[in-house]
């Protein structure tokens, strides 16, 4: 079974063809992303309208490319599966009117996906994860754990009260001039940097609650950066060592929560599985983080690659294709939604996450 999925809910154009082999194993047959970097950068931060007008004049090459990486022709492909949420409309719609025209001229199924569920569902992909885990879902527009217990069963365990992590390092690196996207290029100037320099202040210390904040330690740095002006490179380089330590402290600190209410509450046998997922999933220093953390607690854990932490296709046609396994389809009337929360069973976080935000 072939599975072509697209994706275009924030600023990558992107197609993909997944399959699972005659063993079970799942494979991407082919995957490409096109990013709009040089769009956005002068904006510092992506314009939507600007993102729309990109996926549609970049949409069709991309699944052309993605097909000729397959080798395959269209009429080849079993379903077709797109991101219809949440995101950015314009793109949304650019790629769900896609994936809706191909399947009506061809006659294929199509699977309307969540693009937080391409994210929950990688490691799946990559690693062959069983239900059930425990995951972190840390991008631009979230900061959630999830107990992710089969496909479409996601409880959200905690979420962030104000912004998402991956937002605190964009607008980190917009401070400190060091571009966009901020994740990245506060990773490369923390390396080397003294975190220990700046004591700026643990996000919920001390709180039960498995909930995340970000905003007061963004305030933090600004407010470091206003006492230290001009910055010079030493300075910026242990800011971000600092901003980025405690970061990965806060994660830790809240993963060790959640894995400590998953052993007190599941069976004894269960296994213990923690996933990241999202762009944020991708910086060396978290990922160390929970990789301690997880030796230290005998949790298994699985980060995906780093060109499957962000978003990408290949996450939205797996996701299709685990939903068409099981005999699901979506009608061509499904709506795009700029917002679709994964566990729709607890109530929405006031400020949780950027507005109109995805992962
Ligand atoms: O899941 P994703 O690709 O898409 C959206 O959230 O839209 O995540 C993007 C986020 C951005 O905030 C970006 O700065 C962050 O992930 N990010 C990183 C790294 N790479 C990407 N944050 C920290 N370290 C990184 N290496
Ligand atoms: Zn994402």
């Amino acid at each position: 079974m072939l599975v072509l999925g697209l994706e275009t809910s924030c600023d990558e154009t992107a197609a993909a063809v997944v399959t699972r082999d005659a063993d079970g194993t799942p494979r991407i047959v082919s995957s490409v992303v096109l990013g709009q970097m040089r769009e956005h950068e002068k904006f510092g931060g992506v314009v939507p309208e600007i993102a729309a007008r990109a996926h549609l004049k970049n949409l069709d090459p991309v699944v052309e490319l993605a097909l000729e990486k397959a080798g395959i022709a269209l009429g080849d492909i079993d379903a077709i599966a797109a991101t219809a949420g949440p995101g950015l409309i314009g793109g949304l719609l650019v790629g769900v009117m896609e994936a809706k025209g191909i399947c009506a001229a061809l006659g294929k199924p199509f699977l309307a996906i969540n693009h937080l569920e391409g994210h929950a569902l990688t490691a799946r992909l990559t690693n062959n994860v069983a239900f059930p885990y425990l995951l972190l879902l840390v991008s631009g527009g979230h900061t959630q754990i999830l107990c992710v217990r089969g496909l479409g069963n996601y409880e959200r365990w905690a979420t962030t009260i104000d912004d998402a992590l991956g937002e605190a390092f964009d607008k980190t690196a917009k401070l400190l001039s060091l571009g966009f996207p901020g994740g990245p290029a506060v990773e490369k100037a923390a390396t080397g940097g003294n975190a220990e320099r700046f004591n700026l202040p643990l996000p919920m210390r001390g709180q039960k609650t498995l909930n995340f904040s970000f905003s007061g330690l963004k305030t933090a740095v600004r407010q470091e950066a206003a006492r230290n002006q001009p910055l010079d490179p030493e300075t910026i380089s242990d800011l971000c060592a600092a901003f980025q330590s405690v970061g990965t402290s806060s994660v830790c600190d809240r993963a060790a929560r959640s894995m400590a209410l998953f052993e007190a509450s599941e069976a004894s046998d269960t296994q213990k599985i923690f996933v990241a997922a999202g762009g944020v999933a991708a910086n060396k220093a978290i990922r160390s983080g929970l990789t301690g953390l997880c030796a230290e607690r005998g949790w298994q854990f699985v980060a995906p690659p780093l060109e499957l932490c962000g978003d990408n296709a290949a996450m939205i046609a797996w996701a299709g294709l685990e939903r068409f396994e099981l005999g699901q389809t979506s009608s061509l009337d499904f709506q795009a939604r700029p917002r679709w929360p994964l566990d729709s069973q607890v109530e929405a976080v006031i400020g949780g996450g950027r507005k109109g935000a995805k992962a």
